[in-house]
Order: structure tokens, then sequence, then C-alpha cells
């Protein structure tokens, strides 16, 4: 009788750290959420298996960082897009996830992401963003304690502040990171 009490103890607990580790054991929706500018993760849903185009590192906010691409972008990215005042297609997405920044423990010159920072991304539709070089902008902030993500700004405008500094690269169609060789 004690072993299967035992038994099913394991399994709940087992099914519990299952769910810890799924979204369904989030406290949000997360697909539910909307940036001030009406853009969604469900204009990036599946994101997480997208191709990485490269990845980076802020040495001012001491995070790793990965951009990623949908296939309409890798696509252009191949066809020399960005490149040459070349633009990328409407229905092209770039991701970015920030991480803080942690040391390897056994190998401390090797930095690692850490906690998940923030999730954003650019899409483009050069009629619907228009206003803003073609790119339509969105920022979703986590908060590892609740395991929730908030929408960045107050009104649509705060796509202004993204797209004002990837004005600095308006002759590679906004997008700063290039598609190394691999
Ligand atoms: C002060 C400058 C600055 C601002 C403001 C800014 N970015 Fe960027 N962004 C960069 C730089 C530099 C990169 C290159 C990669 C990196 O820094 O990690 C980048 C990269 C990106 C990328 C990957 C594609 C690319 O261009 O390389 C996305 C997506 C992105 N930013 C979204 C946003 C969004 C959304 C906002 C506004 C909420 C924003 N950015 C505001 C400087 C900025």
């Amino acid at each position: 009788m004690k072993s299967i009490r035992m038994f099913v103890f394991a399994g709940v607990v087992g099914i519990g750290l299952m769910l810890a580790g799924s979204d369904l054991f989030s406290a949000q929706d997360r697909y539910a959420l909307k940036a001030p500018n009406g853009l969604s993760f469900e204009d990036i849903r599946g994101y997480e298996t997208w191709q990485v185009i490269a990845p980076s590192y802020r040495t001012d906010k001491k995070e790793v960082r990965y951009i990623l691409g949908n296939t309409t972008l890798v696509d252009a990215y191949k066809k020399g897009a960005s490149n040459k005042g070349i633009a990328f297609p409407d229905g092209a997405v770039l991701v970015k996830i920030a991480y803080s920044e942690m040391k390897n423990p056994v190998f401390p010159a090797a930095l690692e992401p850490d906690v998940l920072q923030r999730i954003e991304f650019m899409v483009k539709d050069s009629k619907k963003f228009s206003a803003t070089g073609g790119w339509g902008y969105a920022r979703f902030v986590y908060n590892p304690a609740s395991n929730t993500y908030t929408p960045y700004g107050k009104d649509a405008a705060f796509a202004d502040e993204c797209y004002q500094c990837h004005t600095l690269v308006k002759d590679r169609d906004y997008v700063f990171t290039k598609y190394p060789v691999r």
C-alpha cells in the first residue's frame, strides 16, 4: 500500500514539474496581450523555432541577444535584402530575444544567457506601417517572478522611439543585424 502511495505521489510531482516548465502553468495567456499599436504574440506565433540570424551582445546593458527571422525574411536576406538598399518584402519578421548574462560556472570566460528580459519584434507591412519606415514594432517585457509579459509603451506613438533609432540603418531597410556566413 505504502509503495502505491509513493508511486502516486511521484506521479503527481512529475506532472507538476512538467506543467511548471510549460506555458500551461503561466498565469497569463500571452497571445491575448497587445502592444499599443495592436501587434501581439500572434504575429510571431512559432518564433521559438525560427532560424537564428545572428547573436548580439550589448556591452552597456550586459545582455546577450538572439535575432531570429521567419522564412520570408531569411529568403530575402539570401537574395541580398538589407544590402545595397534592397528592401525586405511585406511579411518579413525579425524577433529579438534578450537575456541578462551569466558566466559559465565551470568556464567563467564564457558568457551565457541567464534570465529572459524581453521579446521584441519588427513586422514588415509597408502600407500599414508607412509612418515608421514600413516596419511595425512591438516589445513585451518579461517578468520572471510571475512568468508574465507586459506590453511596452503608453500609446501607439511608442514605436517612434524604435523607428528613430533604427533610422541609423535606414540604408539597410532599418535592420541592424546582418546575416553572417554559416
Ligand atoms: C537607441 C537605439 C534603439 C532603439 C530605441 C530601439 N532599437 Fe531595436 N535595435 C537597436 C540595435 C543597435 C539593434 C542591433 C542588435 C542589438 O542591439 O542587439 C537592434 C535590433 C533590433 C531588432 C532585430 C533586428 C535588427 O534591426 O537588427 C528588433 C526586432 C528590434 N531592434 C526591435 C526594436 C523595438 C520593438 C524597439 C522599440 C520598442 C527598438 N528596437 C528600439 C537599437 C535600437
